[in-house]
């Protein structure tokens, strides 16, 4: 991506707060932007670290940009919120950061004052992002998906193996029964909960159905996979999605702004399931809607003797809480304050959408 500025204007707007000479033949300099409010728009995304090559015009390149297009910012600004006071993100620059740092602050809340950065795949709005000497570890079924193999497997076999055991019907099925369900929101902002390396977030995208995909997940690695998919492919519109990290039971979403959650074959993964669709159901708009898949124990499960108490035990261990029913689903979004529960059933495999009162 290139964008073109002239000399003049450029030097009346900008105060280039390390301006260097590259050694090589093109004479790159390297630019880093101080305050963004006197940036124009079309050079906002390239305020962190941009070449500029040196001439009567300024030939300002950007890297391929998968999450800090001030566009994609702008159109979800009152939607991304501080994951701690959960008020709407400001978009800002911070001159004390050096060019070439991998984490640059780009957002900022305005109530704690907290500053939250991207790397060259997402956003990092977790809570502890930034934190260099605190770290916590999630249950196992959060951190397994945490490790590069898994990632790299994931839909290079790992996804694929659900239809088989599970009865999951596969990506393209699966996403037109989501498409049904989601027909009343289509045209708003989705987020694509717990996309892992993105199968659904990027089927939103192309689709053309959402005016924007937050593509969201705990896994770096997951995110970085997800970047690298999008990146091998042709003509992907890369201005309908944004890849943001974040904690399903603490979103970085402002209450009431968003129009429709997906969360595929994820529920089961989640350390609370309570809490983080309590959490979706703060985020959704009245009308907005809820849809996710995830397995069932039922059948002739239900005839394993005390199927319930080692399910405790399963979940203490794992961190992965098993569904007996569809009831116990449809009473978890009822009391998450979700209504109007539809179910499909496939074997093992359940979809389940549900709606914010309006
Ligand atoms: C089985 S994968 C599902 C991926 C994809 N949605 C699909 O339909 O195949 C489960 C995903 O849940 C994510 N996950 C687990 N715990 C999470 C948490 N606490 N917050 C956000 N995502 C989490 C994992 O990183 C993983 O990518």
């Amino acid at each position: 991506m290139a964008t073109v500025v002239s000399m003049g204007s450029l030097s009346s707007l900008l105060l280039p707060s390390r301006l260097s000479h590259n050694n090589s033949q093109d004479r790159f300099l390297l630019l880093k932007t101080t305050a963004s409010r006197f940036i124009p728009q079309t050079i906002k995304n390239a305020f962190a670290a941009t070449r500029i090559r040196a001439s009567s015009t300024l030939l300002v390149e950007t890297k391929p940009d998968t999450i800090l297009d001030e566009k994609k910012l702008d159109s979800c600004k009152n939607t991304l919120a501080c994951p701690i006071c959960y008020t709407p993100l400001i978009y800002t620059a911070d001159s004390s950061f050096p060019a070439d740092s991998a984490a640059r602050p780009n957002l900022r809340c305005r109530t704690c004052r907290k500053a939250y950065s991207g790397n060259d795949t997402h956003l990092d709005l977790t809570i502890t992002s930034g934190s260099k000497g605190y770290g916590e570890a999630m249950p196992a079924s959060t951190e397994l998906f945490r490790f590069p193999f898994v990632s790299f497997l994931y839909e290079r076999g790992w996804r694929q193996s659900f239809s088989i055991w599970g009865g999951f019907p596969g990506p393209e099925k699966e996403f037109e029964l989501i498409k049904d369900y989601l027909n009343p929101v289509l045209g708003g902002t989705i987020v694509d909960a717990s996309c892992g390396s993105g199968m659904f977030s990027r089927l939103f995208a192309k689709s053309g159905l959402f005016s924007l995909v937050v593509a969201l997940d705990f896994s770096e690695a997951m995110l970085r996979q997800c970047s690298e998919f999008i990146n091998q492919e042709e003509n992907f519109p890369k201005e309908k999605i944004i890849l943001v990290r974040a904690d399903i039971s603490r979103l970085p979403f402002a209450s009431g702004t968003v129009d429709a959650v997906h969360a595929g074959a994820a529920l089961h993964c989640w350390p609370s399931p309570s809490v983080a669709v309590a959490e979706i159901s703060r985020v959704l708009r009245p009308g907005g809607m809820f849809v996710a898949t995830t397995y069932i124990l039922d059948g002739l499960f239900s005839y394993i003797p005390l199927v319930r108490p080692l399910r405790q035990n399963v979940a203490q261990v794992s961190g992965s809480h098993v569904f007996l029913s569809n009831k116990e689903l449809e009473d978890l979004c009822t009391a998450c304050g979700l209504v109007d529960a539809k179910v499909t059933r496939n074997r093992m495999f359940v979809m389940i959408c549900a709606t914010k009162p309006k």
